[in-house]
């Protein structure tokens, strides 16, 4: 390699380190978790979590296929920092968890490889004017990256939902849909985030699996000691199998050093609608659609 070409790569590597606060603005006292009052508290110990779509969730496939619920990193954000603290999303999408930090004057960064999605956070950001004392970066670069913008033992949460291993990237069959409803405009459609390689979505279980260490391999030292780490995800079917992906994604956790401290069900029954006949007579299975699961843990401390 000549010495030009050498120095041209190493130019477009580096990348400046992100000037964005990182240390808590509230008065809370310092062995506190977060902001809430024993009686907000009392309200996140139910391990079974349900929630509802308001007027900030942008809930169209066409702009993006699996976004979740502004108010499922909000209980997140609440629950495991304190104002001013740095919260980081992985695989922002359309950048909801960047809203809801927003909302709640948290600082936060968020990485997706789609410039289009980036391009859909920062507009939904700028929507909102609350809270001009913080910041909220949406940025376009793949995951592994990371550790080339945060300072170490900056993040108070990473919180994120990754894309399921390849669940997108097949026709949409809509079965668990009642008959008549099946045929609507997603059907037989592939949803898939992107082709591009480096994109977890078009992984089969295992590289998805690899994938995720290598990435929270390299968010590990960012974290604070006791800083949580909540992944958002459901297990895959895949001819007649269930592929118990959040077990993979437990184990992948805890080889980079990741302690798993709650397993949460998302219970969605509230938000499926016109479910069909599934299995019947011979065949049982819940229908994936009706509960996700949120996985949190830890970095623990070293003594
Ligand atoms: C389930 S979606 C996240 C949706 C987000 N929670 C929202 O509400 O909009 C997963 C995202 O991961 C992104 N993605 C996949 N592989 C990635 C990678 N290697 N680095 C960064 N982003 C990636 C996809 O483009 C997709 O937008």
């Amino acid at each position: 390699m000549n010495n030009l070409h050498s120095t041209q790569i190493l130019q477009k590597s580096k990348v400046e380190k992100l000037k964005i606060n990182c240390t808590k603005t509230c008065n809370c006292k310092t062995n506190h978790i977060n902001c809430l009052s024993p009686k907000e508290w009392v309200k996140g110990q139910v391990a079974v979590w349900e929630f509802y779509y308001t007027k900030e969730d942008l809930r169209d496939k066409n702009i993006h296929p699996a976004m979740y619920p502004i108010a499922l990193p909000s209980k997140c954000i609440e629950l495991f920092t304190h104002k001013g603290e740095l919260v980081l999303d992985p695989f922002v999408g359309t950048g909801t968890t960047l809203l809801a930090a927003k909302n709640l004057s948290r600082n936060a960064v968020g990485f997706d490889l789609k410039k289009e999605y980036i391009e859909v956070a920062k507009k939904r950001l700028k929507q909102t004017s609350l809270n001009k004392e913080t910041r909220q970066i949406p940025i376009c670069d793949d995951a592994k990256n990371i550790p080339q913008y945060l300072e170490p033992e900056s993040i108070k949460l990473c919180i994120t939902s990754p894309p399921y291993a390849n669940m997108l990237n097949k026709p949409r069959l809509n079965k668990s849909m009642r008959a008549d409803l099946r045929e609507n405009e997603h059907f037989m459609k592939v949803q898939q985030y992107s082709n591009d390689k480096r994109d977890l979505g078009t992984m089969e279980v295992p590289q998805f699996s690899e994938a995720i260490e290598d990435i929270y391999r390299g968010i590990f030292p960012l974290m604070k000691p006791r800083g949580h780490c909540v992944i958002n995800l459901n297990d895959l079917w895949l001819e007649n199998k269930r592929i118990p992906t959040h077990i993979f994604v437990i184990q992948a956790m805890e080889r980079v050093g990741f302690e798993l401290r709650n397993i949460i069900i998302w219970d969605k029954h509230n938000l499926v609608n016109g479910v069909g006949i599934f299995g019947w007579p011979s065949n049982y299975i819940t229908l994936g659609t009706t509960f996700e699961y949120i996985l949190d843990f830890w970095k623990p401390t070293t003594n």
